[in-house]
């Protein structure tokens, strides 16, 4: 093998990859993906059928412990989640804190890292026991967080988890429920929302999850880590993309439908204009995701009967942009954004709010790939650079310059 540290001391070389397109930073045993074929597995598990028969924490467990729990893990994995369901009083002051005008994903982040003050003894990850409780109470708290901060920007009371019902169900009661009213939890939305989630769950070294496992790298704690997952999930070019997708269907809509017109926007190199929730880094084929979202779309409007035009558009967008030349030729396919902000906004939920839905079924992945990264004793990440400044220069005084 080849010693990089050696070979780079006698040839002074260093790779240039910019954007990592094609640089491997770990090894890793969780996610696999196929662009080519369009193919994402879970430690081995098609998503295909992970999305029709599991419950999203027995994926989080799959994801984060390498095995589907048996039934008596799987049952141990949740009261252990439960145990952990209480946040500190003062996390709501910190969140009250925050003006109702904020970007719930600034709001999420801060709260996030906010944690690591309430749970400031470090993980450690020589221990099982240890890290099977920071994976439980990760799951627990962030969680909430991400309903409170919901609760906040509509100047709803916050909710508290009740243990006596499951997971998916305690989401939607958490943003949802209102105090004074009955709340009844549609199926078909547990199911949609449930399936979005695994859907999510986990995408090998995507911005986000690069961005723990190198804060994470350098020992910071598992909160720091995943808030700073949080802030790279944020940007319209990553998990934001789900937002900028419905402002851009709403856009074509209130432009009178005219598909083809913002098809030659997005082709056009002038124009900064890109099809939002179109093409991705890695899939240079249909992203098996999308396929499974947009049935799931489907099914939901259909439950609930909404007719919402949007989705009519999104069809017919990604009907003319698949026959053309331009996206072809590209291999720019529909991606697991394109769909999901139908479904979010189907529930009733805040535009501002999509990414923060994503950030609650990616969190597993980006346990899962802490876990490994420090267990795995991962050296600190540090990548190098190409210097292109100035030369050596004398200094030069205030008054001489
Ligand atoms: N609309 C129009 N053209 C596009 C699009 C798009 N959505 N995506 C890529 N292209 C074009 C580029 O202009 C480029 O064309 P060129 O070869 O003529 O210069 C070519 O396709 C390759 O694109 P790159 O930007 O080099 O691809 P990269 O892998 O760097 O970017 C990305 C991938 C960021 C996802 C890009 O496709 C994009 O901006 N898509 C829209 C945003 C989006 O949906 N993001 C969500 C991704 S999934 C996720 O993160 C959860």
């Amino acid at each position: 093998a080849i010693n990089i540290e050696k070979l780079r001391a006698l040839t002074g070389l260093i790779t240039l990859d910019s954007g990592y397109k094609n640089t491997g930073s770990c090894k890793s045993a969780i996610t696999f993906l196929d662009g080519e074929r369009g193919i994402l597995r879970y430690r081995g598990y098609n998503i295909e059928d992970l999305a029709a028969n599991a419950e999203f924490l027995e994926v989080a467990y799959l994801l984060i412990f390498g095995e589907l729990p048996t039934a008596e893990e799987y049952d141990h994995f949740k009261k252990t989640i439960h145990k952990y369901t209480i946040v500190h009083e003062d996390m709501r002051h910190i969140i009250d804190g925050f003006p109702r005008s904020a970007h719930p994903m600034g709001v999420l982040s801060s709260a996030t890292s906010a944690l690591t003050a309430f749970n400031p003894v470090p993980v450690n990850v020589k221990c099982n026991k240890d890290v099977y409780q920071a994976v439980c109470k990760a799951i627990a708290k962030f969680t909430i967080i991400a309903t409170w901060v919901y609760r906040k920007r509509e100047g709803l009371p916050l909710n508290y988890y009740k243990n006596s019902t499951g997971y998916i169900e305690n989401i939607l009661r958490l943003f949802f429920e209102i105090p004074s009213e009955e709340y009844s939890i549609n199926p078909t939305i547990v199911s949609a929302l449930n399936k979005l989630l695994i859907l999510h769950g986990d995408h090998e070294q995507n911005c986000s999850t690069s961005t723990v496992r190198l804060v994470g790298s350098s020992e910071a704690g598992l909160f720091a880590s995943i808030s700073s997952g949080v802030s790279a999930l944020w940007g319209r070019l990553h998990g934001g993309a789900n937002q900028a997708v419905i402002e851009m269907l709403e856009e074509i809509k209130a432009d009178g439908g005219d598909v083809d017109k913002f098809i030659n926007k997005a082709k056009d190199k002038n124009d900064p204009f890109r099809l939002m929730g179109f093409g991705h880094r890695v899939y240079k084929n249909f992203d098996p995701r999308a396929k499974i979202i947009k049935k799931a779309a489907d099914d939901v409007l259909h439950a609930l009967g909404i007719d919402d035009p949007i989705f009519d558009i999104a069809k017919h967008l990604e009907k003319v942009a698949l026959e053309d030349d331009y996206f072809k030729s590209r291999n720019l396919y529909p991606n697991v954004d394109f769909y999901s902000g139908i479904i979010y906004k189907a529930l009733g939920m805040h535009l501002e709010m999509f990414t923060v839905l994503f950030a609650i079924g990616r969190l597993p992945g980006w346990i899962a790939q802490w876990k490994e990264m420090r267990q795995g004793g991962e050296p600190i990440g540090r990548p190098r650079q190409i210097y292109t400044g100035a030369k050596e220069r004398a200094f030069v005084a205030l008054d001489k310059r």
